[in-house]
């Protein structure tokens, strides 16, 4: 069956937080939310809840789990048991709990950076340090990880390492090796893995996305990993996600992080989550192949007809990072886009050490809405 990615009702007149933001005359190109509609299977399976028309209190629902348990099977080939998931809001719920499970402690939490914005604040959220790992910028402007440096950084007072693979905003998809690499530095510093892999379904070509916990017993037993339909199956006002956790000790410890500020589960999430797992695979194929032939387009764009400015090809996810410092900018080139060519991004400031003069641009959305994005950016710059 063919999806419409082409078109995209009307969301100002919703409450969505990428489209209301900013003035009419902007286009909004920066939160990470798809202007396409779910997969028509998810729309059923929540009119048909809401036709139900009761809405108490959800328990975790047992059948999602085994859904969750067979995926994990088919596409990584990770044998989890029901019991390993425990159901959050949201994945940045879940890395902000696993870091809560280290308050108290005088304990350092490491990250890479430039990183996903609430990476920077979950340490302090838990009144822990934090320690940046740069990544490496290569001359290609692709990037990589600074092993030697990753592996000094991890000691004894690293309590935790947050990981984003695939990496947002950088768009890697991080090779066996690297993660080996990685999750050696931290098993052998007693440093828990929290991997944040919300972006593991927007794959491209010639890439292939390993869960962290899946290479190996050991590393499993050391890591928390964070998976959600919601980047997938674009629902993600749905608040709905789950934590992997097969060390039954870290995920009581995870579990009681909670510390009654949070319980329960999102009725509607959960539906919508199964629906998705269940019947929504043809729909995310489409999808992957139009977020592809959107980056090509998009890179193609920049290279020919915005020299000035330089990207990486993502190798997931449907971001772009987009080093702007050959404008000169006397500002972040966040602001100028906005001011000169009504186009909203996201800062690169905001993403922390190495984001100063990068802005990043979300082309999950119909490709006239990418052109249009792009010609606003050649206009500000030809201005
Ligand atoms: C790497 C990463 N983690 C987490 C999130 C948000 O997750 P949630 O909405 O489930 O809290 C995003 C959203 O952009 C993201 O890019």
């Amino acid at each position: 069956m063919p999806f419409d990615f082409d078109h995209c009702p009307d969301r100002r007149s919703t409450e969505s937080f990428k489209w209301k933001l900013f003035n009419e005359d902007v286009l909004p190109m920066w939160v990470a939310d798809m202007d396409f509609l779910a997969p028509p299977a998810v729309m059923e399976a929540l009119h048909r809840r809401v036709d139900h028309g009761i809405f108490g209190y959800a328990m975790e629902s047992e059948e999602l789990k085994l859904v969750i348990v067979d995926r994990m099977h088919r596409l990584y080939n990770w044998q989890i048991n029901p019991e390993d998931l425990v159901f959050t809001p949201g994945v940045v719920a879940g890395f902000n709990l696993a870091a809560q499970m280290f308050s108290g402690s005088s304990q350092e939490i490491l990250i890479q950076t430039p990183v996903y914005p609430p990476f920077l604040r979950a340490p302090s959220c838990a009144g822990l340090k934090r320690v940046d790992s740069p990544l490496v910028h290569n001359q290609d402007g692709s990037y990589s990880i600074d092993t030697t440096g990753f592996t000094k950084q991890v000691s004894p007072s690293t309590a935790m390492f947050i990981l984003c693979n695939p990496h947002n905003p950088v768009g890697r998809v991080f090779t066996g090796e690297e993660l080996e690499e990685m999750a050696q530095a931290c098993l052998s510093n007693g440093t828990v893995i929290c991997s944040d892999e919300i972006h593991c379904d927007f794959i491209f070509s010639g890439h292939k996305h390993i869960p962290i916990a899946s290479l190996s017993p050991e590393i499993a037993q050391n890591a928390i990993t964070l998976m959600a339909p919601s980047k997938t199956f674009n629902i993600a006002g749905l608040d709905f996600a789950f934590a992997i956790i097969q060390n039954p000790e870290l995920r009581s410890r995870f579990r009681n992080s909670c510390r009654g500020l949070t319980g329960g589960t999102n009725m509607m999430g959960q539906i919508a989550a199964k629906a998705a797992f269940e019947k929504g695979e043809e729909w995310l194929k489409e999808c992957i192949a139009y977020l592809e032939s959107n980056r090509d387009y998009l890179v193609k764009f920049i290279q020919s007809e915005l020299p000035a400015l330089k990207t990486s090809c993502p190798e997931a996810t449907y971001l772009a990072w987009i080093d702007c410092r050959g404008l000169g900018l006397d500002e972040p080139p966040s602001d100028f886009f906005l001011r000169e060519g009504k186009v909203a991004l996201n800062a690169g400031e905001e993403f922390g050490h190495g984001g100063e003069g990068f802005v990043r641009l979300n082309f999950g959305c119909p490709r006239s809405f990418l052109e249009d994005g792009l010609n606003r950016m050649a206009r500000a710059i030809k201005g």
